[in-house]
């Protein structure tokens, strides 16, 4: 049976029925991080979401931002672009399903949570609208392509958007490797982002911009 946003009044309970909507990726813990950090640093400018797929980590940033009268998500993904490539398996079902149906699923996540006006979704290669992107981002999430070139252009692009104050937040630090290199040959010499140690659990990597 599903559920409407507004049938989810305790916090707790609407965190733990995002966590358990199918098709997310990161662990119960990376959610809950997520979660937090957006209560406190979305209210600034944008939170930026590279990487959205159905939408889970899309739903715990939007919801916890507005909880606090955050600012809104931008929310950018290519999965319609995919959609002639290959099918995916859905984690926890029997679903193969293609990219057009994986964005009617986000849609509809969208929805159920009551997220239209609080989320600008954006159907695109992060690399290639990052130009046209003009704005001022609180919170930069990480989680599109995995492989070298992409993580770096995301990062070479998007962190100077960053504000003072500002955090930027990688998925899949160690695994898959090119988001450690990237890490390691990138981010850790800009002087201008320390390590949030607190945060980086699991296989987030958390830096703050000073
Ligand atoms: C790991 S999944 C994101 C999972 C999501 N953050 C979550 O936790 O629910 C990666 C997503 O990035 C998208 N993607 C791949 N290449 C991309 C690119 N160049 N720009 C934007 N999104 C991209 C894929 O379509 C896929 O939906």
């Amino acid at each position: 049976m599903l559920k409407m946003r507004w049938e989810y009044p305790d916090e707790d309970e609407l965190l733990h029925s995002i966590i358990s909507t199918y098709g997310g990726e990161c662990s119960d813990n990376e959610y809950e991080i997520l979660w937090k950090l957006a209560k406190q640093y979305g209210r600034n400018g944008y939170i930026l979401e590279i990487g959205a797929k159905f939408g889970i980590s899309t739903l715990i940033l939007a919801n916890a931002s507005k909880l606090v009268d955050g600012c809104k998500v931008i929310s950018v993904d290519a999965s319609t672009l995919e959609m002639d490539r290959s099918f995916l398996y859905v984690p926890k079902t029997d679903l193969l399903i293609t990219g057009w149906t994986r964005f009617l699923h986000y849609y509809k996540n969208l929805y159920l949570y009551d997220l239209y006006d609080h989320v600008i979704s954006i159907n695109a290669k992060s690399q290639e609208i990052a130009d046209i992107l003009d704005c001022f981002i609180s919170l930069l999430f990480i989680d599109g392509a995995h492989d070298y070139e992409s993580v770096k252009q995301d990062w070479i692009k998007y962190s100077p958007k960053v504000i003072s104050g500002g955090i930027v937040i990688f998925h899949d630090y160690i695994a898959p490797v090119d988001v450690k290199k990237v890490i390691d040959g990138y981010v850790k010499p800009n002087p201008q982002f320390v390590y949030c140690e607190e945060y980086s659990e699991d296989s987030l990597y958390v830096v703050k911009k000073s």
